[in-house]
């Protein structure tokens, strides 16, 4: 375990800012995270998994805790179900990829989301028609506190759109360890109600679990920057949600807007199409940019610092609130 003073953190976070930290610890047991934080007990801690939903605005003054804690297991299969157990260091993509391998279904719509499972339920990840919430079981937390570890089942995480329990009240409480997932290995459950998959799985009579894990990387890939070459952090504000008097009344002044009713009071409209038709797509300020492909997506195109994509991202918050009178909110942490 070793502790490094003044460590950059270009390496560790998506967007590729360089920013630094006090002090930087990279944790890869959970018995050496009890130890480090049973002597950091009075230091301010900042936890960080794969760093792919954060913007860094600023040095960290704090104590970093690089969770890198490896490992994923079939703890039991009964009839078409598989329980599996990932720590929360495992990358994401390279997870998902393992659990198709052996062709367990219900990860697929999420292949190539950046960032690692232990952060995966902080915001209840989600593309394509499937949430993280749709397959998990548990998760196992230990507490900042206390050190013990607790079991945080379903209801416990009180998941919703990119967002749950670790996002609100137990914020910064509690570090995830591991998580447990339900999975099926017969009788996949295929999602391919997204237009764009369908459309890459044409060809295919009988696509398999894998067939639509290559068709949304496809997709992503087509859409969405390569964080190793252009620093980004995926989408970087939600949908909003307004209500469907609200989207009859844009509807008017906008006929080509769309949206996705949720209940009989509110739809989601998409933030990539109110940015876009702001005329914003592409829009570069500096290093600082707005994905020509997708405008939801914010980009360093290098050099950009925290500040500039921050600066940028209220930009767009105005522009965006001045032409359709929606107040954007950030899905990234602004740090
Ligand atoms: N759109 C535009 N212009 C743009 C971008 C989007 O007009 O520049 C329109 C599209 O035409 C489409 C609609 O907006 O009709 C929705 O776009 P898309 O299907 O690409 O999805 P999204 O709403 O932009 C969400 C998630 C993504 C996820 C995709 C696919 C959020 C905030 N984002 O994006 O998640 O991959 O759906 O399910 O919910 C992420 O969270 O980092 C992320 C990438």
């Amino acid at each position: 375990m070793q502790v490094i003073h003044n460590q950059s953190l270009k390496e560790y976070n998506t967007f590729g800012i360089d920013v630094r930290a006090k002090k930087f610890i990279e944790v890869s047991t959970v018995e050496d995270l009890k130890k480090i934080l049973r002597k950091t007990y009075s230091e301010e801690l900042f936890i960080l998994g794969g760093g792919s939903n954060m913007l860094l605005t600023q040095d960290i003054e704090k104590t970093v805790l690089r969770i890198n804690i490896k490992g994923k297991e079939v703890l039991e299969e009964i009839n078409d179900k598989v329980i599996i157990k990932a720590h929360a260091g495992e990358n994401w993509h390279e997870f998902v990829l393992w659990t198709l391998k052996q062709n367990f279904g219900g990860l697929e719509n999420l292949s190539l989301i950046p960032g690692n499972v232990g952060t995966s339920p902080i915001q209840n990840i989600g593309a394509y028609g499937v949430e993280l919430k749709d397959v998990f079981i548990s998760c196992e937390a230990i507490n900042i506190q206390t050190l013990e570890i607790e079991t945080f089942t379903l209801a416990d995480c009180e998941f919703d759109y990119r967002n749950s329990i670790f996002k609100n009240q137990l914020k910064d409480q509690y570090i995830i360890t591991s998580v447990n997932f339900e999975l099926t290995t017969k009788n996949h459950q295929l999602k391919m109600d997204y237009g764009a998959i369908k459309t890459e799985l044409q060809n295919i009579s009988s696509p398999t679990i894998q067939d639509i894990s290559k068709a949304i990387v496809n997709i992503r890939q087509n859409k969405l920057p390569n964080p190793a070459e252009i620093g980004n952090s995926g989408s970087f504000f939600k949908n909003p949600i307004i209500t469907v008097d609200f989207f009859s009344e844009l509807k008017k002044k906008y006929p080509e807007i769309h949206g996705y009713q949720l209940n009989d009071n509110e739809i989601k409209v998409p933030a990539g199409w109110l940015i876009d038709n702001a005329g914003l797509k592409g829009y570069r300020d500096g290093d600082a940019g707005i994905h020509k492909k997708q405008a939801l997506v914010l980009v360093n195109y290098g050099t950009a610092s925290g500040s500039d994509i921050l600066k940028l991202s209220i930009k767009i918050r105005n522009i965006v609130k001045e032409k359709f009178g929606i107040d954007l909110e950030t899905e990234v942490n602004i740090i």
